[in-house]
């Protein structure tokens, strides 16, 4: 059967490849451990579960979602509330929040929303690889803005070509940083909302690790900036900071226009998340904000064993203070590729080449901390013992 040709110019989706590659090496009899994906391992915080369960029973949830595509109200509201609360951003929960089936579908919609074909759309390279996918097949044309260690991996806005700019709608960009880990800084979303506004660029500032910080690294929102709303929106989500990845709940918050342009998309693609999944998403964003406090702690721990193991290769280096990844410098004189694949005959520690990121990921590598903890020690015990240098 023939297929679209908007999806013969997507790249192989990057996790999809490894989940094979892994399952291939177990099937094989490996003991492989992977360090590859970010998707908490821990439980969901139980009393949001027994929320689910109890909603679940209610005939009234079986139903089409309340408000169908845009979320039902007292989720809206509940979303406002943690806004005001966690980055004192006021939002209107009926013009300027929308409940998404996690972040993912808003980078999605927000191209076929703002999008015409053609249109250059700017992106991070490195930067999450959907991005990439949500442009071709919204038929717009990806720019890369390279994003690199000497500026603290935020993008350098004066050195994208103004014709570039001038023919760009749209602009995705994602702090807490993944891959890298970087956090953005008030002046520079200062400078983000004038360049948007001076090239008439929509902004889509995906912030789903908005609250995995570390060293106290202050939580921050893109609609902390003062016009902010005027330019673009906020994509985030419960499946970071409440390890509810699989529940598939976000939402969208900021300018009223994108918001109902992509509620429009919605109600034409599908009918909204399951109204227990949102009672439940209300109770974590009401009850569990400790839970997260909990979780980071957990990867703080995780972190300093990595960091201190890859100290012992010989691999030093300072890491920006957001999300659950390191992104690691390969020793010298390898490509991320050859590294990621030398670790993997190695010791069947699986990580993610800096290059399925972008060419600027050429040279690191990214290392998820969403794995148990002794499978954690395990990869680090194995990984110091082939490649300890003294
Ligand atoms: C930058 C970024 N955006 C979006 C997502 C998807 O999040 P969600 O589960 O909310 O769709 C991820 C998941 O890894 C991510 O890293």
């Amino acid at each position: 059967m023939q297929i679209a040709e908007r999806l013969t110019k997507i790249p192989p989706y990057l996790f999809m490849e490894l989940r094979k590659k892994i399952a291939k090496a177990k099937s094989d009899g490996m003991d492989v451990i992977s360090l590859a994906i970010g998707d908490p391992v821990e439980a969901t915080p139980p009393a949001v579960v027994e929320e689910l369960c109890a909603r679940a029973r209610d005939p009234q949830n079986h139903r089409y979602p309340t408000d169908e595509e845009k979320g039902m109200l007292a989720f809206r509201q509940e979303v406002a509330r943690w806004y005001k609360e966690r980055y004192d951003v006021s939002l209107d929960p009926a013009s300027e929040v929308l409940g998404l089936i996690g972040s993912k579908e808003g980078c999605h919609h927000f191209v076929l929303a703002r999008i015409n074909p053609g249109d250059i759309v700017l992106m991070t390279d490195p930067g999450y690889p959907a991005y990439r996918s949500s442009i071709l097949m919204g038929g717009g044309e990806p720019y890369n803005v390279p994003i690199l260690p000497g500026n603290n991996y935020l993008p350098v806005l004066a050195d994208i070509p103004s014709d570039v700019a001038k023919r760009a709608r749209g602009m995705f960009l994602n702090y807490p940083n993944n891959p890298t880990g970087a956090c953005a800084t008030k002046d520079f979303l200062d400078d983000l909302v004038a360049f948007a506004k001076q090239y008439d660029i929509a902004v889509c500032y995906d912030n789903p690790y908005a609250e995995i910080l570390f060293e106290g690294q202050q939580r921050i929102s893109f609609l902390m900036a003062e016009g902010a709303k005027d330019v673009g929106i906020e994509l985030n989500s419960l499946s970071k900071p409440f390890n509810m990845c699989g529940w598939r709940i976000g939402m969208a918050v900021g300018n009223p226009d994108l918001i109902a342009a992509i509620s429009k998309v919605k109600e034409n693609t599908d009918s909204g998340i399951f109204n227990a999944i949102q009672y439940a998403g209300i109770y974590a964003l009401k009850n569990e904000a400790a839970f997260i406090n909990q979780m980071v702690g957990i990867y703080t721990e995780r972190r300093e064993l990595v960091l201190s193991s890859l100290r012992r290769i010989g691999i030093e280096f300072t890491p920006p203070k957001g999300t659950f990844y390191l992104w690691a410098p390969v020793p010298r004189g390898m490509t991320s590729l050859e590294f990621t694949d030398q670790l993997f005959e190695k010791t069947a520690v699986v990580v993610a080449a800096g290059t399925a990121y972008g060419r600027y990921g050429e040279g690191f590598v990214r290392i998820s901390l969403t794995v148990p903890d002794d499978r954690l020690q395990k990869a680090m015990d194995r990984i110091v013992r082939e490649f300890k240098t003294v």
